[in-house]
């Protein structure tokens, strides 16, 4: 039997998940929005190209939660982004409520699905949705950590020219601007990123990594970034259906580990058939455990804001 993956919301970082996921034929596809028509179109439009490719992957779009029932992964996509004269806090309560009803909606009818989260603040609304489906923490992740760390070593190849599969990228903490890339982590083909290039040229990458979201925003102008997230959620996608256990940064529900308690924070998971199987501690120096800290903060604020703003 083929697994079946529903990615709420075909927008701009919905639809191209789907299509990430299409090309890696992973499993059949069922996209859903609240406009209507314009999943059914996109869904159409992506299984004409499927021929092309030689893939067989079935894509439904529809404006109907029923398509999605026994789903063995769902991607919740769907959001608003920030307008003009919005406050963060209208946007959370909107957000919100929007990945609380797509939550409602998939919880009973596909009971022993994987939720990816990536619409923002992602690192909360993991938490909305896990709270709201009351759902073990293993089966619920947030989409950040490889989005964060591909950017950087997109950087890391625009400075050196070195091959992007030889370039080795750790980003851990909240999908913000006080994320925590990991220098001294970080490698090209084994040589530790900080002998390899200079420290001003690295932290000029750092800062722009951390900024990577926002410079994305300002030249599209009417949207924000969506082929990295979509192919980090469909590598996440992969990794749980095919049981890979591959240690990936994302968004996990901490119970102790790196000293942190009841928030979502991008820290090294393993992925598996389980969903988070693990979260991986690595040894962190003292300004690390810091720069941790001060990220984790920015995290509970939201967290805690989105809790007085949400009614349980
Ligand atoms: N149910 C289903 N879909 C919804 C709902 C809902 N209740 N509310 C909004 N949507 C849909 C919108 O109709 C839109 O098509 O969600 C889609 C969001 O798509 P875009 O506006 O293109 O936004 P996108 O770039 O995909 O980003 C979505 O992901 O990366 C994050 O920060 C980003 O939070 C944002 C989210």
């Amino acid at each position: 039997m083929k697994n079946k993956i529903s990615v709420i919301g075909a927008g701009m970082t919905g639809s191209t998940t789907a299509h990430w996921l299409a090309e890696r034929e992973l499993a059949d596809i069922v996209l859903i929005d609240i406009l209507e028509g314009m999943p059914q179109g996109k869904a159409l439009d992506l299984s004409q190209a499927l021929p092309v490719i030689g893939k067989d992957s079935k894509v439904t779009g529809t404006n109907s939660y029923d398509a999605t029932s026994g789903s063995d992964i769902i991607i919740i996509t769907a959001g608003v982004p920030r307008k003009p004269g919005m406050s963060r806090d209208d946007l959370l309560t909107i957000n919100a409520d929007i990945v609380r009803k797509a939550t409602e909606a998939t919880m009973h009818s596909s009971p022993n699905a994987i939720y990816i989260i990536l619409t923002n603040p992602l690192d909360t609304m993991a938490y909305l949705a896990m709270k709201v489906a009351n759902l073990p923490r293993e089966r619920i992740v947030g989409q950040a950590g490889i989005l964060d760390s591909a950017r950087m070593s997109a950087f890391i190849h625009m400075e050196t020219g070195v091959s992007v599969e030889n370039i080795n990228c750790y980003v851990l903490g909240g999908h913000g601007d006080e994320m925590v890339p990991l220098t001294r982590h970080s490698n090209i083909a084994g040589i530790p990123l900080r002998e390899y290039l200079p420290a001003d040229k690295l932290e000029a990458i750092v800062n722009r990594t951390r900024k990577g979201g926002g410079e994305i925003v300002a030249l599209l102008k009417t949207g924000s970034a969506y082929y990295a997230p979509a192919v980090a959620c469909a590598q996440m996608a992969e990794a749980i259906l095919k049981d890979k256990k591959l240690i990936v940064p994302a968004s996990a529900y901490m119970q102790g580990e790196y000293g942190l308690k009841d928030m979502f924070f991008g820290v090294p998971v393993v992925l598996g058939a389980h969903g988070v199987e693990r979260i991986v501690e690595y040894s962190l120096d003292e300004s690390e455990k810091a720069a941790l800290q001060k990220s984790a903060e920015a995290v509970k604020a939201t967290t805690d804001a989105m809790l007085n703003l949400v009614k349980f």
